[in-house]
């Protein structure tokens, strides 16, 4: 990879404060940003459209392998239903294997960037020059999910929170690059975070990271 290209890996469960962090990151460091999830919530969309089985790896393979710009663009990548399903295809590795390139090609273009999702530290840019793993306890999660899901849709904390642990048990147990912190990740739980505190606390580490 050329080393004056800059990549930064966060990784971490729903709702942990990591896409914000991620995009405030970017910012910060004038680097572009990609928010992986998206690219699996896409193709459960476009699964659940085609009423295809998001179990069946045959037809979010096909879907995977041929997605588009367009296809992130779409507004139904937000519902608590397309993130559910994201993690049933996510399972699949053919799937994970077309989005790789995507996410690696983005990476690579001058003059680099921050990719957020469960394994980018891990799998997609082992390489990267700065690694954060962002957590917070379930119950906290859940309360900041519910509140962005609960101005769209009716929906229950307790379903919010149901489905936020079905979907950590389901990240962390797959057998294909299962969402885990990298050896060589800082740490940063937002528990009792604001979001601008994580955000400096996200700079700080990624700083001393940079300049070790
Ligand atoms: O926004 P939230 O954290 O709820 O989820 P997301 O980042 O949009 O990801 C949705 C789902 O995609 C996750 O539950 C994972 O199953 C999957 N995913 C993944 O497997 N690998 C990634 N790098 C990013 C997301």
């Amino acid at each position: 990879m050329n080393t004056d290209i800059l990549t930064i890996a966060i990784d971490g469960p729903a709702a942990s404060g990591k896409g914000t962090i991620a995009r405030a990151v970017a910012a910060k460091f004038g680097l572009r940003h990609l928010d992986t999830g998206l690219l699996y919530r896409a193709v459960a969309a476009r699964c659940l459209q085609a009423q295809a089985d998001p179990a069946d790896p045959d037809a979010a393979t096909q879907i995977a392998q041929t997605l588009k710009p367009a296809d992130l663009a779409r507004s139904d990548l937000r519902s608590a239903e397309t993130g559910r399903m994201a993690s049933v295809v996510a399972a699949h590795p053919p799937v994970r294997a077309a989005l790789l390139r995507w996410q690696r090609d983005f990476a690579v273009e001058a003059p680099g960037a921050v990719l957020d999702g469960r394994d980018i530290g891990t799998v997609v840019l082992p390489d990267a020059r700065a690694k954060l793993f962002v957590t917070a306890e379930a119950d906290v999660r859940a309360a900041r999910r519910w509140r962005e899901l609960s101005q769209k849709s009716d929906i229950a904390y307790r379903d919010v929170l149901r489905d936020i642990e079905e979907r950590d048990a389901r990240d962390a147990g797959r057998a294909n690059a299962p969402m885990r912190q990298a050896d060589n990740a800082a740490t940063l739980n937002t528990t009792e975070m604001s979001i601008d505190r994580a955000v400096d606390e996200a700079v700080r580490l990624i700083d001393a990271q940079l300049t070790a």
